[in-house]
């Protein structure tokens, strides 16, 4: 059982188990906060003990006093008053400025908008539903919501943060180790909070830079003749007017931009597996699959043009 509940401290969205600066500080103040609490609780639970199997008969009043402002007064201000100025202390270092790289994220209902602003360049490169950071450096992501308000949270990385409409909040992470993490949105935000997450990767510096520049890049030509035709068919049906796929003519500004959606770790916000079939599948369920989500249900849609839809978009790489 034990095994089991320390289980779940480890892993891909564990606060306790850290890849960032700024959650390795606040993992020091939750251990610090958990065994300072275990200490208080042994002290009472012993006082009780020693009161009333130890020696139980009435004691003095003076004992009793010293007891009240002693453990009652004391006790208490010097602890809250120490945690409050460690915490405090905390702050300058979790809020110091980035390296450079300077990330937009949008929370939406219930998706993530992403733009990256590199260092000396103000044209920003769109994505969605995931993050890349590199290894090492301390990342700016400024965050706002057009809506309702969200609060995005990667446990391993950093505490959380609101996106509230109408003001931009700061987050500055710094990750210490690579691989592939699990943000989530940690704040009721409607019918389909729970379906709002993204995957988040640590690169190398230099894998991502590479992956930034291909990022920016507009999509290439579709290869085979079923991924022409699901090009074909994502502009008759009118997917243009909501999504984006950068060097087609579909230039929707409403839904996430798909120019490479075929490279991310996930689809529809962290819940189904990036896949040809889970394409089909989002494509022709999306209102079963994400109640309330704007993506209609394209569910008159032959098999046949799902696929096609499905592979051109796999193919966006
Ligand atoms: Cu967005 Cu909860």
């Amino acid at each position: 059982m034990l095994l089991v509940f320390l289980g779940s401290c480890s892993g891909r969205q564990s606060a306790l188990d850290p890849a960032g600066v700024e959650a390795e500080k606040m993992a020091e103040l939750f251990w610090l906060m958990a065994g300072g609490a275990a200490l208080i609780w042994v002290l009472v639970l012993g006082t009780a003990f020693y009161a009333t199997r130890v020696r139980p008969r009435p004691h003095g009043e003076h004992v009793g006093r010293m007891l009240i402002l002693g453990g009652g007064v004391a006790f208490p201000l010097v602890v809250l008053t120490s945690l409050l100025i460690y915490g405090l202390a905390l702050m300058p270092e979790l809020r110091a400025p980035g390296d450079g790289l300077k990330i937009r994220v949008s929370g939406e209902q219930w998706w993530w908008r992403v733009a990256y602003y590199r260092p000396g360049s103000d044209a920003p490169v769109h994505a969605a539903n995931e993050l890349r950071l590199p290894l090492g450096q301390r990342v700016e992501l400024e965050l706002d919501s057009p809506d309702v308000i969200h609060s995005l949270w990667i446990p391993p990385l950093a505490g959380k943060v609101d996106m509230i409409p109408g003001r931009t909040t700061r987050l500055v992470l710094e990750p210490t180790r690579t691989g592939t993490f699990r943000g989530v949105c940690a704040e009721f935000c409607g019918a389909s909070h729970a379906l709002m997450a993204f995957m988040v990767e640590v690169m190398e510096p230099e894998a991502f830079a590479a992956w930034l520049e291909s990022e920016a890049a507009p999509a290439r030509p579709a290869k085979d003749a079923l991924a022409r035709q699901g090009a074909d068919l994502f502009l008759e049906l009118g997917c243009g007017a909501c999504h984006t796929v950068r060097g087609t003519e579909a230039r929707g500004p409403v839904g996430p931009d798909l120019t490479h959606v075929g490279s991310r770790l996930s689809l529809a916000a962290g819940i189904m597996p990036n896949e040809p079939d889970a394409f089909a599948r989002w494509i022709a369920e999306a209102e079963e699959i994400k109640p309330g989500s704007r993506m209609p249900s394209f569910n008159m849609l032959p098999a046949r043009e799902l696929d096609a839809l499905a592979a051109w978009l796999e193919s966006l790489q």
